[in-house]
């Protein structure tokens, strides 16, 4: 037996698909959003998870035993209601549901959540409860469209998905923001920051590859763009160089930005976002060198040439522009130890960042890969990097090593950018920060 089989006719729809059933009597199943009263009429905001009806249940329509069980009914109680549909075009989703019957499955007696506004510390504590919400709902399918979006833009341009390992022997990102974990007689492990050097190796069995994962970092610092587990999809390409690299980010985002608009326009109502900054979204992105940058934020108090670059100034540079922004060739020393140094100055390295526009800030890091044995045998060994844990790597660049390059897009960077969300902690469905891990 299944739970449907135990539902008395009618039959149950979506709150979604309600209008495709105008004049039919119906079951809805849910929990009750919100409720307003009169002595003779209710009107139950019922949400299903696909959308909120209102349904309107009248004294002399249910009866007053019914009516009563009504007016009993806690926020976020679980409830069954039949009725017929109509559609009204001043009802949100254009059809409201005229109750004839109403059950209530399970109560949801002093449900914490109010309608009046709480503090964010009193919202994340709830977040399992929070999710139940409108904003959150709204967002969650932004995430989930956007996550398809990447799948199938990859798997469009022959990409094959190839995942990495979360537990790992060395550090990709820097050796500061490590989770460690004891493996063992093995010793120490770390959760992965990037799965960037195992689709290296994929690159070269397979060409063309992403992995789309969790990552995780242990940032010490409280900021509104910083997680400590976050998802990053990464693609790696065989024979792409820098440009290569930057041609791929901006379609990618573009189709990404593309699939939300076909798709998302209600929730990003919902989030009161602003889609005309989206549609700007669109090839070719600006790109400029980090130079240039630097020369544009010089004017900036405070700006030094050779840092990397701060929020601050990630946001100063993109009001500049309406798409998001391309800077290429840092100093290597603020890049990590794997990238390519620019054949015409040694200096720098062949990075790319992608700044979100609107002041989102870095969305994207990559660039082309050093393939020389002999100079990431030095970088390892300038930056202390321990070389028993490289030596896979290495094996790379020993074996058939061709130029190759890829990124890393942080995906709640991406759907704070798109959902116009001011923290990232709301672009996950349960985020992990410096000081939470409830619930
Ligand atoms: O710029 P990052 O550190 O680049 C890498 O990890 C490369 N190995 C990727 C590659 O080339 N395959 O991180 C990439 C992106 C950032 O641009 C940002 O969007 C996101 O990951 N990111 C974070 N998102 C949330 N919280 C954090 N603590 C993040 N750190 C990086
Ligand atoms: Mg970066």
């Amino acid at each position: 037996m299944r739970y449907k089989d135990t539902m008395p006719d009618p039959p149950v729809v979506a709150v979604r698909d309600l209008k495709q059933h105008a004049g039919e009597t119906v079951t809805v199943r849910g929990w009750l959003y919100n409720r307003r009263s009169s002595k003779k009429l209710h009107f139950l905001q019922v949400r299903d998870g696909t959308g909120i009806v209102q349904a309107v249940a009248g004294i002399d329509d249910v009866g007053p035993e019914l009516f009563e069980v009504a007016s009993r009914l806690d926020r976020e109680a679980a409830i069954v209601v039949q009725g017929s549909v109509s559609t009204d075009e001043r009802a949100p989703g254009g059809v409201e549901l005229h109750v004839q019957s109403v059950e209530c499955v399970a109560p949801a007696q002093d449900y914490p959540l109010g309608k009046k506004d709480h503090g964010p510390d009193f919202l994340l504590g709830h977040r399992h409860l929070w999710l139940r919400s409108r904003r959150p709902t709204a967002v969650l399918r932004v995430r989930d469209t956007v996550i398809r979006a990447i799948r199938d833009f990859f798997h469009r341009r022959g990409f094959v998905n190839v995942d990495a390992p979360i537990l790992t022997p060395a550090a990709c990102e820097g050796t500061t923001t490590l989770f460690e974990v004891d493996y063992f007689d093995l010793g120490k492990a770390y959760l992965t920051q990037s799965g960037q050097l195992y689709m290296e190796a994929a690159a070269m069995a397979l060409g063309k590859v992403y992995c789309f994962g969790p990552t995780f970092r242990a940032e010490k610092s409280k900021t509104r763009r910083h997680l400590t587990e976050f998802w990053m999809v990464e693609p790696e390409e065989a024979w792409a160089t820098l440009d290569d690299v930057m041609d791929l980010a901006e379609a990618f985002l573009c189709a990404i930005v593309e699939r939300v608009l076909e798709e998302n326009r209600a929730d990003l109502e919902t989030l009161e976002r602003d889609p005309a900054p989206l549609e700007k979204i669109q090839a070719p992105f600006p790109r400029i060198t980090y130079d240039e940058a630097a020369a544009i934020l010089k004017e900036k108090a405070g700006f030094e040439y050779g840092s990397d670059l701060g929020a601050p100034d990630e946001t100063a540079l993109s009001a500049k522009y309406e798409r998001p922004l391309m800077i290429h060739r840092w100093p290597h020393e603020v890049k990590a130890f794997y990238m390519k140094r620019d054949p015409k100055n040694d200096k720098l390295a062949l990075g790319v960042d992608v700044i979100a526009p609107e002041g989102f800030g870095e969305i994207i890091g990559g660039g082309e890969r050093a393939s020389s044995l002999e100079f990431l045998e030095r970088q390892l060994r300038e930056q202390e990097l321990p070389e028993e844990a490289f030596g896979w790597y290495l094996d790379l660049r020993r074996y058939g090593s061709v130029p190759h390059g890829g990124f890393g897009l942080g995906l709640e960077r991406t759907v704070a950018w798109i959902c116009g969300l001011k923290h990232l902690r709301e672009a996950i469905p349960f985020p992990r920060m410096l000081t939470r891990i409830y619930p």
